[in-house]
Parts: structure tokens; C-alpha cells; sequence
């Protein structure tokens, strides 16, 4: 366990992963405090702080000290404060995030993390994985490396949500077509170079990259099912079992994640701010 200031830090894997205690996160925080968390976020890649007992306020007033927040055009939104997005997985509602994604990728300007809040948990099961795109990005070869950092990739709303099923109402069906309309596919690289570490990382996703630019279809399907695998590697990856209150921040540009889907026919209930990020670039090394 390392310390800085306040904050214990605890690693839970070698690649990713980290338990930070003596925060309060309901509590304004330090400029001091918000600096460490942030050092602490880019050095584990997904930062865990146990039982917080946050209002909706608080989440989102903790999440704008690193950034503008994402208002999600689909999803459920709390009530007061729309930029927490509700993710609420019932018998009616069963999961949909669980797949290896980065979340919103369909837009320009991907977010740089998200902070999600246990609310309701099931009495087991529900845990979620992250992975980090640094460490895959490592484990390749160095002539598959140079292959990638070539190429561009396009990312598509309407790839992941498709009208089947989120439509199912005129209300539905409008507010699907005005989410379509508002997002059209944009192109990211397949590496991007992390804007703070300066690291080269994976940024392409099974849940929004549709295809590989510039590759045939037969090759872009092949690719991409080769790094979908290949980033699932238990050596870059991190389960959290959730407690009441829990708190998961991850940094979005570096990571992939997927909530566990083995908790039926109990309730799960989460809180996500999705604070915004940068256009994503890969940069050479010198
Ligand atoms: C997410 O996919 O953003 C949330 C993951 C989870 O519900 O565990």
C-alpha cells in the first residue's frame, strides 16, 4: 500500500486496478486531493472507493471537478440531474453493457473517464471487469503494433443501438431517430496515444466500432475479432465485486469494461457521470 497525502493507495493487479481509502466523496474536495485522485486514476487505470453514501447531486458535483459531463441520448436519466445516466437491470430490464466496450465512442470527442455509483445490488453476483488497452496493447507483437497504429476505425451509434427493442413505442421510436440523426459514425484511430501519459493504447470496441477503414469487410471482421479476443486477457483485466456504495472511476481512453450478466432475477441498480474527453490522435514515438 503507497500513500499520497489523505489517500491509501492499494493496487489490486499489476496492470490495473486500485482501491483508494480516506476519501469522502460526498465532501467538497481539495484542489490537493482532486490532483491525487487524478494521478492516482492515470496510474491504475480504474480507481475504487468503497462505501460512499452519495446523492445524485454529489456524484455529478465530484465528477465535474475533472470535466464536462455526458447527457446520454438514450438511456435513463435521474430525475433532477439528467447528466446521471440510471442503469437499472431487472426481469423487465435485463442487462445490455454486458460486452467489452469503451463507453461513447460514437462521438468525436470520447469521454476521458466515468464514475459509477452502486445504488441496488444483488445479494451475489453483478461484478464488473475492466481491462486495460495499455497493457493489451504491450502484449502484441511489435510488427502487429506498427500495423495498427496505421489504421482508423469507424465508430457508430446506431452499430450498437440498433430499433429493435429500444423503439418500441412512438415516443421510443422518435427519440431513437432524433439519437441516430445527432450522432452520425465518426472515425478514431485503432491506437490512440493517451493525452496525459503519453502511452499508446487499443481503441477500438466489439459494442461501437463498426469496421476498420480501408480493409476489406472479410479483413476487418477478422481484425477485429482478433483484438475483441485478445484484449480479454485475464492478465489485463480486473474484477470488481461490488459493495453498497461503491464507487468505480475509470479512465475512458485507456480501458474497456463489461458488467457481469448473473444476477437475475434480482435487482441491480447503478449511477454513471460520463465526464467528456478529448478527440482521440495517435502520435508517433519520437
Ligand atoms: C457501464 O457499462 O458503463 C456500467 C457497467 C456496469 O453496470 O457494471
Amino acid at each position: 500500500m503507497t500513500r499520497s497525502n489523505a489517500l491509501a493507495i492499494e493496487p489490486l493487479t499489476p496492470a490495473i486496478g486500485a482501491v483508494l481509502r480516506g476519501v469522502n466523496l460526498s465532501e467538497p474536495a481539495s484542489d490537493g486531493l482532486i490532483d491525487d485522485i487524478r494521478q492516482a486514476l492515470l496510474k491504475h487505470q480504474v480507481i475504487f472507493f468503497e462505501g460512499q453514501d452519495l446523492t445524485p447531486a454529489q456524484q455529478s458535483a465530484f465528477a465535474r471537478r475533472f470535466g464536462d459531463l455526458h447527457v446520454h441520448p438514450l438511456y435513463e436519466r435521474d430525475g433532477g440531474n439528467p447528466e446521471i445516466m440510471v442503469i437499472d437491470n431487472h426481469v423487465d430490464n435485463p442487462t445490455d453493457n454486458n460486452f467489452w466496450h469503451t463507453d461513447v465512442t460514437f462521438i468525436d470527442t470520447p469521454p476521458m473517464g466515468s464514475i459509477l455509483h452502486a445504488r441496488q445490488l444483488p445479494p451475489t453476483g453483478g461484478d464488473t471487469m475492466w481491462a486495460s488497452m495499455t497493457a493489451a496493447y504491450r502484449g502484441l507483437s511489435a510488427p502487429m503494433q506498427r500495423f495498427l497504429e496505421g489504421l482508423e476505425a469507424v465508430h457508430d451509434f446506431a452499430y450498437a443501438f440498433t430499433a429493435d427493442g429500444i423503439a418500441g413505442s412512438q415516443a421510443g421510436r422518435e427519440k431513437y431517430e432524433k439519437a441516430v440523426a445527432a450522432n452520425p459514425p465518426v472515425i478514431h484511430p485503432v491506437i490512440r496515444t493517451h493525452p496525459e501519459t503519453g502511452e499508446p493504447c487499443i481503441f477500438v470496441n466489439s459494442v461501437f466500432t463498426r469496421r476498420i477503414k480501408g480493409l476489406r469487410k472479410e479483413e476487418s471482421r477478422a481484425l477485429m475479432a482478433f483484438l475483441n479476443t485478445h484484449i480479454q486477457q485475464p492478465e489485463y483485466v480486473v474484477r470488481w465485486r461490488w459493495s453498497p456504495g461503491a464507487v468505480a472511476f475509470w479512465d475512458n481512453r485507456n480501458t474497456q469494461h463489461r458488467a457481469v450478466d448473473d444476477f437475475l432475477p434480482h435487482r441491480r441498480v447503478m449511477h454513471r457521470a460520463t465526464v467528456l474527453g478529448d478527440k482521440p490522435v495517435f502520435k508517433a514515438a519520437a
